[in-house]
């Protein structure tokens, strides 16, 4: 079960659109992937076709229910989507509350998907530090921090590389990987901000995506941006980024075997 935390700690980056690309991405490949989403807006859904009223999710019922996967939602032949769902704040409050209290709360949850061998977990995060990120990172396999070529997210470097995310080093097998998203090369800026995380991060860059307003649009209707614009820059980095993604997490493509046993809710 490799399990991939896409985080950062500034919002608006692209952390739901590269994380819902890469599940497109991976699961084309052949593999079946679970996307959960962490993050109280629940948009995570809304890129693959769940609709917007659908107020499904596992975490108002998480302290009740010992077994999260029962809110899972199937979105594709090999995609599973587990939403936030709509919540009272008296519920996010709660559960904040035991993800930063009880240190097995979120193994529990999760044991059945994190036991399934061979399915992707992509995990999506609010901006920032919080309590779920926090209480992944004993599971995570792998952090995808996602940035922007801009100065802001540059003055963000020596935070994230100081693993100030979530206040303790991400120690897990591969450590942070940084993605910088919405490059336009025309932009001087832009194209300086990009080539100066190059020579810094080196092996830690995963990966740029363009900037790309196919990406908007294919999140508009709700589709994976390599089927609504195969052609795309965009399309060609996250293809790119998923490839790497797989080739560090060892993740088997094109296993056609793998059944998970999980029995997605229809909607
Ligand atoms: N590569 C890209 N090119 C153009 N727009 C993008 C790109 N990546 C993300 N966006 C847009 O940026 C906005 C924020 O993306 P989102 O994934 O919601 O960010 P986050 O989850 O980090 O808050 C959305 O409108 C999305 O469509
Ligand atoms: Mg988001």
């Amino acid at each position: 079960m490799p399990l991939v935390c896409v985080c950062s700690p500034k919002g608006g980056v692209g952390k739901t659109t590269l994380t819902a690309n890469l599940a497109y991405a991976l699961a084309r490949s052949g593999t079946k992937v679970l996307v959960i989403d962490f993050d109280v807006q629940n948009a995570l859904r809304l890129h693959f076709g769940v609709p917007v009223t659908d107020g499904r999710g596992f975490v108002a019922e998480s302290a009740t229910s010992a077994d999260w996967s029962q809110f899972i939602l199937k979105a594709g032949s090999n995609t599973f989507v587990l939403p936030y769902g709509e919540v009272e704040e008296a519920q996010r409050e709660a559960f904040e509350q035991r993800l930063a209290q009880d240190p097995g709360f979120l193994a529990r949850g999760l044991n059945t998907v994190l036991n399934y061998p061979g399915l992707v977990i992509l995990a999506d995060f609010p901006p920032g530090p919080s309590a779920a990120l926090k209480a992944m990172k004993a599971l995570a396999d792998l952090h995808v921090v996602v940035m922007l070529a801009d100065t802001a997210s540059l003055s963000l470097l020596p935070q994230i590389e100081s693993h100030r995310l979530i206040g303790a080093p991400l120690n897990n097998r591969h450590g942070q990987h940084v993605v910088v998203n919405q490059i336009d090369m025309r932009r001087t800026l832009s194209r300086d901000v990009t080539q100066f995380l190059e020579q810094r991060l080196g092996d830690r860059l995963l990966g740029t995506v363009h900037r790309d307003e196919c990406v908007p649009e294919a999140n508009a209707s709700q589709r994976a941006i390599m089927d609504f614009s195969p052609v795309s820059a965009a399309a060609f980095d996250i293809e790119l980024i998923s490839k790497k993604i797989a080739a560090l997490l060892d993740i088997k493509v094109g296993d056609g075997e793998f059944q998970p046993a999980i029995t997605p809710t229809p909607y």
